[in-house]
């Protein structure tokens, strides 16, 4: 009894060892769990997307309309994950923006956000060539679905700056899955990703955003979202768009674009009506090919495009 209970006693410690072997060996062979971009700082992140060793290249279980791929770049012991769209997967989707230049829009939009003072509200992206395609690698983002108790505590400054921004850029794609979600200081804010139909070449034939996302308080626009839109400087916005490869008629309607929103910033407030019709609201206005400027405000969008188009 007393020897069967010994030898039942050092099995258990011998089955112990194994098991904390069998750890240790597991644990050297797993790779490094691969970091998402929000844990790096941005000039890193480009920095690694745009020449980091590309060590996975592996299908992404939640693709929409456009080809994507997850990857995976190496660098020291630690692994960065990022999202590939090749500019060959992508599909017909909107008249006025065509396909094989998403990938650039992809890149415009995020520099735009960065130039904005608003890029850790946007993923991370660089041009890239991977497995012998061009396109755009975006820096991964965590995402943590918006439920209930979440939606009472949204960013609301956040989520108006992205509204802002959407509106300049001509983003007609912001549906739900174009907005993930992350906790950060015990508030909700909200992420831009696939940024590919924006900057048509033309007016904005829809504005979208996703209702659960706005603040469900009938309010103006906050003072710090008015003073935002009213920083933007027009000449910057061109010169982003021309270094990116972005036409001068898209560029020419973000310009109307935005300048119509700093003679109307709240027209993007939730106000009164609520979200839908704000919604409704924006899409409306988009249409409206001059904006309702003055010619004399037309003129001087065309002089900033003459200087950043020369
Ligand atoms: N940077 C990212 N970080 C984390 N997940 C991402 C990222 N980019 C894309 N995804 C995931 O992959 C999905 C598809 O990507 P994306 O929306 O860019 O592709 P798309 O084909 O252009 O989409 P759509 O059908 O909306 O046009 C997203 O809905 C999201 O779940
Ligand atoms: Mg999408």
């Amino acid at each position: 009894m007393r020897r069967s209970h010994q030898s039942s006693a050092s099995g258990v410690r011998r089955s112990h060892a194994r098991q904390i072997i069998t750890l240790v060996a597991l644990l050297g062979a797993l790779p490094a769990p691969a970091l998402a971009g929000r844990h790096v700082p941005r000039p890193e992140l480009h920095r690694l997307l745009k020449h980091g060793r590309i060590s996975r290249v592996y299908p992404n279980t939640r693709a929409g309309s456009n080809a994507s791929k997850v990857v995976e770049i190496e660098f020291g012991s630690a692994k960065l994950k990022a999202l590939f769209k090749p500019r060959a997967g992508e599909v017909w989707l909107r008249e006025n923006i065509a396909p094989g230049t998403y990938y650039k829009r992809e890149s415009a939009a995020a520099a735009i956000a960065d130039a904005l003072g608003i890029g850790h509200l946007v993923a991370g992206v660089v041009l890239r060539r991977i497995e012998g395609q061009d396109g755009a690698l975006l820096g991964w983002m965590d995402d943590e679905p918006v439920t209930e108790p979440n939606k009472r505590r949204i960013d609301r400054e956040s989520a108006e700056q992205l509204r802002a921004f959407d509106y300049v850029i001509g983003n007609s794609d912001r549906h739900a899955e174009n907005l993930l979600g992350q906790v950060l200081g015990g508030r909700f804010i909200p992420i831009g990703i696939d940024h590919g139909l924006t900057l048509p070449n033309g007016p904005l034939t829809e504005f979208r955003w996703p209702v659960d996302w706005v603040d469900p308080v009938p309010t103006p626009l906050m003072e710090s979202t008015v003073a935002f839109i009213q920083s933007i400087d027009p000449a910057r916005v061109a010169a982003i768009l021309v270094g990116e490869g972005i036409e001068r008629v898209a560029a020419r309607h973000a310009l109307r674009r935005l300048a119509r929103l700093k003679r109307s910033p709240q027209v993007i407030a939730v106000g009164l009506h609520g979200a839908e019709a704000m919604v409704q609201r924006v899409s409306e206005l988009g249409r409206v090919a001059d904006q309702g400027l003055t010619t004399r405000e037309i003129n001087a969008i065309e002089q900033v495009l003459d200087h950043a188009y020369r």
